[in-house]
């Protein structure tokens, strides 16, 4: 089948979160399938300055605001999805520094409705065919509420491919005003409820929802959640009424990328994928640990037994991944215990400041990094003993997965993704040999905290815990079983 994904980030060439990670890695996974997936982005400079052998493939003029944007697709070589990547290039709206979409101020694009709309316009374009060659697709794949216009756009040609929308966050909803809606020269028969039209604004993830063959999300827990107030954003009506237009289909992780055994950020590698390594794994992420600590200048003298454990957070610092749970506990975890914390991320400036004024107050037991660091991330999830992910909700999550598959339990809130792939370790599933992490129930520091004593108490117990990390490393965790999902529902 022929598919067509439209993202609006996608790793290697420019990501701020997971929606960059799948991005990259379920195209892969479903060419592996059989399926002949091509992908297209956005020309940021970021993305146009990390790929070879550009060629114009056409052009087409389509409406702005107030402008006719002369927009030229072009074909990109990546290795490894060869010359199927293609890039929107329209220099006014997107040849433009760092991140897609907000400026160094912190803010969004003044222009991201203009930005995502005439992206959307032109990946319709394309599902007309890939000019200049014989390529059209059977599905146009979107993501997120970037592309949310694609398939509302898609729906005025006739033929038409199919459509899917993916969800990968409902806290995002690109809400624009009527004069947007009005000024973009959007078919006025949407500004209806039945359409795009929300709570007097206009949304390009109700777009999705409403003019999408099916939508998908990226968790089946998230998929239930969303259909209630408490995780809907006011959009749980619209999305009740999609019935079984609406699934939830966990993500799966690059197995390459993040794979410890061949990781090249890691000072040693480690795994237990035969029974010599298995011997071995501890040893090696204790290496890791103690360049990670040397690193961050955390005290790793007469760490040979590996004794204080260490503690790591990835992420956006924002509301959604539960930092002020973390920043509540620390005092408390540092006053009783004897752990050590590494932080990693970037995000509200408040929450990087209490970070980074807790670590001036605790310089021996907290390093935080502000900032944007694949290098540091690896080496985060291969150099910890417990991995914090507090999320108030949490689509799916990557990083958990990471940090099974690095051996790093993690301490995760009991919601989304992360109920979908963390089983807590009680008595009786470490007896079982199914623990894999620690859950709690109740989003406060508290309950995060008791999460991470429950941790350190099986830490403190050496077979238990090699047990308990064995089970994290061994879960399956790639895209296989997910990407068959989605076949089917191309199918379908
Ligand atoms: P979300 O998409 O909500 O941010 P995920 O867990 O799905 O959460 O994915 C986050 C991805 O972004 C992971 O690949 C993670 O390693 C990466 N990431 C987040 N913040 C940083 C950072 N500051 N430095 C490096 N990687 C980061
Ligand atoms: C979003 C979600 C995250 C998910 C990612 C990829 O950013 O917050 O939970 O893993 O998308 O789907």
């Amino acid at each position: 089948m022929n598919i067509l994904f439209a993202a609006s980030e996608a790793f290697p060439f420019i990501k701020t979160g997971g929606l960059g990670d799948v991005a990259h890695s379920l195209p892969i996974a479903l060419n592996e399938l059989g399926e002949d997936v091509r992908l297209v982005l956005p020309a940021y400079r970021d993305v146009l300055a990390s790929v070879d052998s550009l060629k114009e493939l056409g052009f087409w003029d389509l409406p702005g605001i107030g402008v006719t944007h002369r927009v030229r697709v072009l074909q990109a070589h990546q290795d490894e999805l060869g010359d199927f990547l293609y890039l929107i290039d329209v220099p006014s709206l997107f040849d433009r520094p760092g991140n897609p979409y907000v400026h160094s101020g912190g803010f969004n694009w003044p222009d991201n409705a203009e930005r995502f709309t005439v992206f959307s316009r032109a990946v319709a374009q394309l599902s007309k065919g890939i000019p200049g060659t014989d390529w059209v697709p059977d599905v146009v794949h979107s993501h997120d509420w970037q592309t949310g216009l694609v398939s509302a756009f898609i729906s005025m040609s006739y033929p038409r491919p199919k459509t899917v929308f993916t969800i990968h966050n409902m806290a995002y909803d690109g809400h624009f005003s009527y004069a947007d809606f009005t000024s973009l020269g959007l078919p006025p028969e949407w500004w209806s409820s039945d359409h795009v039209e929300f709570y007097g604004g206009f949304s390009m993830l109700k777009a999705g929802m409403v003019f999408s063959d099916q939508v998908t999300t990226v968790s089946p827990t998230y998929a239930r959640e969303i259909c209630t107030p408490e995780y809907g954003y006011r959009f749980e009506g619209v999305l009740q009424s999609l019935g079984d237009k609406l699934s939830g289909i966990l993500n799966g992780i690059d197995l390459e990328t993040w794979n410890p055994e061949t990781d090249s950020h890691l000072v040693q590698n480690y795994g237990i994928s035969d029974a010599k390594k298995k011997k071995q794994w501890a040893a090696g992420k204790l290496a890791n640990k103690q360049a990670l600590l040397k690193d961050v200048a955390l005290p790793y003298e007469g760490l040979a037994e590996g004794k204080a454990p260490l503690l790591g957070f990835i992420g956006r610092l924002v509301e959604q991944k539960g930092v002020d749970l973390v920043t509540s506990m620390l005092p408390e975890l540092f006053s009783t215990t004897d752990a050590m914390v590494v932080i990693l991320g970037s995000g509200h400036m408040s929450y990087e400041a209490e970070l980074l004024s807790l670590a001036a107050q605790y310089p021996s037991r907290l390093h935080v990094h502000i900032g944007y660091s694949e290098d540091l991330a690896h080496q985060i999830e291969a150099g910890c003993d417990l991995f914090l992910m507090p999320s108030r909700f949490e689509p799916c999550g990557l990083n958990q997965m990471y940090s099974l598959r690095y051996g790093t339990p993690p301490v995760v809130n009991f919601t989304g993704g992360l109920a979908d792939t963390v089983t807590d370790a009680s008595d009786m599933a470490l007896q079982e040999k199914t623990a894999s992490g620690f859950v709690f129930h109740d989003v406060n520091a508290d309950a995060l905290l008791s999460a991470v004593m429950r941790g350190l108490e099986i830490y403190r117990q050496p077979e238990r815990w090699k047990q308990l990390c064995e089970t994290a490393m061994q879960q399956d965790l790639g895209w296989e079983l997910s990407a068959k999902k989605y076949q089917e529902l191309y199918n379908k």
